[in-house]
């Protein structure tokens, strides 16, 4: 376990050249991707089916030599074991029914862990055929993102139904938050005991908040949930992802307890070297870096290194990478990260 690189990163160690892994790592910039794709009925079942899962996670293990895997799933699988029938249709992105107010306090959590049963298959076979040095993280989403795509039914560019849920029906949201805290905990905890080194919190809307919400929205579910998963696994780091938080990223790892903090791309450097003082961050490469070419990946990377690399990093982008991705693309800058190219 002691050269699983990230996890001596997230222990406060500075490690050179820094690990790396990629968000949405597996993904459809890669040809043997979209083939296995192609096999499964539709996404979720894609998620479902333990041999595909697998073989989807460890596609870009073998192309890269990542340092981390990460389970090949979606935060989107808690609404789905939460009867929201979740769909994801090709081009349009995810939808699933709407969630109104007054139905939040029929929510039943209690199928969630027997219904999400095949992932933690998938987790189980993945430690088993990953090679040693790799970490292999699991994940899920946060409780105000996922909430934003129960309550919209869908993606949206600013998550107005969800924010005006907030204002006008405050303690439902507050419910409907806490049911998917506590579901959302069990389930990284599920996922730690089949064999996850690590478990990542994406929550890609939390730059929409003001700052009584992030507190209440953004802050408090997450600070629940590491505190759970601290409890009942004392030992597992936890990575907490608030995209898009801006100047709210100040306090946010003392205040929610996450070993790591993901940066986006948009936050500066200068304030990442310091966010840095008190403990190892992750990022966070412009994804739109690689889909530019070698010119823009390698003075990207090389701002990165020379702002981060002296204390505890891991290398990734600020976000996931995208479709229109070269796959060699992506080769230079894992190279180029490690001082090969
Ligand atoms: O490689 C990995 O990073 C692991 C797998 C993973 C996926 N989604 C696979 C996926 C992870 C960690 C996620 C997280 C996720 N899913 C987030 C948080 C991170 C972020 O991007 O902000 C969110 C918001 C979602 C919800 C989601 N899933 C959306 C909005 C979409 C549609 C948009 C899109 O990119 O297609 C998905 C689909 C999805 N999840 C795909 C993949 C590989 C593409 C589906 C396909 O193959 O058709």
């Amino acid at each position: 376990m002691g050269e699983r690189k990230i996890l001596e990163v997230m222990q406060g160690r500075t490690v050179n050249p820094p690990p790396i892994w990629i968000m949405r790592q597996a993904g459809r910039y890669l040809p043997e991707y979209r083939a296995t794709r192609a096999n499964a009925k539709n996404f979720l079942d894609f998620c479902y089916t333990p041999e595909l899962a697998v073989e989807a996670t460890l596609q870009p293990i073998r192309r890269y030599g990542f340092d981390a895997a990460i389970l090949f799933s979606d935060i989107l699988v808690i609404p789905d074991a939460l009867d929201r029938d979740v769909e994801f249709v090709q081009g349009e992105g995810p939808r699933m029914r709407p969630l109104a107010g007054d139905e939040i306090e029929k929510l039943d959590p209690s199928g969630v862990l027997d219904h999400l049963a095949p992932v933690f298959e998938t987790v189980r076979r993945l430690r088993g055929e990953l090679p040693e040095k790799t970490t292999l993280l699991g994940f899920c989403g946060a409780p105000w993102t996922v909430a934003t795509y129960m309550i919209a039914g869908h993606g949206t560019p600013d998550q107005a139904p969800s924010r005006l849920m907030m204002y006008r029906e405050p303690e439902r949201l507050d419910r409907l938050v806490d049911v998917l805290a506590e579901a959302s905990a069990q389930y990284l905890i599920a996922q730690i005991d089949a064999g996850a080194d690590a478990v990542k919190i994406f929550d890609s809307w939390s730059g929409v908040l003001d700052e009584a919400a992030f507190e209440r929205y953004a802050v408090t579910p997450v600070r629940k949930m590491i505190a759970t998963i601290k409890r009942e696994r004392p030992g597992t780091p936890v990575i907490a992802f608030p995209k898009g938080a801006g100047y709210q990223y100040r306090g946010y790892r003392e205040k929610t307890g996450a070993d790591m903090i993901a940066l986006d791309w948009t936050v500066p450097l200068d304030v990442a070297a310091q966010m840095q003082k008190e403990g190892p961050v992750q990022g966070n490469l412009d994804p739109l870096r690689v889909v530019a070419g070698r010119e823009a990946i390698r003075e990207g990377v090389d701002r990165i290194l020379d702002a981060l690399s002296g204390g505890p990093f891991v290398f990734n982008l600020g976000h996931g990478i995208t479709p229109q991705a070269d796959p060699d693309d992506m080769a230079f800058l894992v190279d180029h990260v490690r001082g090969k190219a």
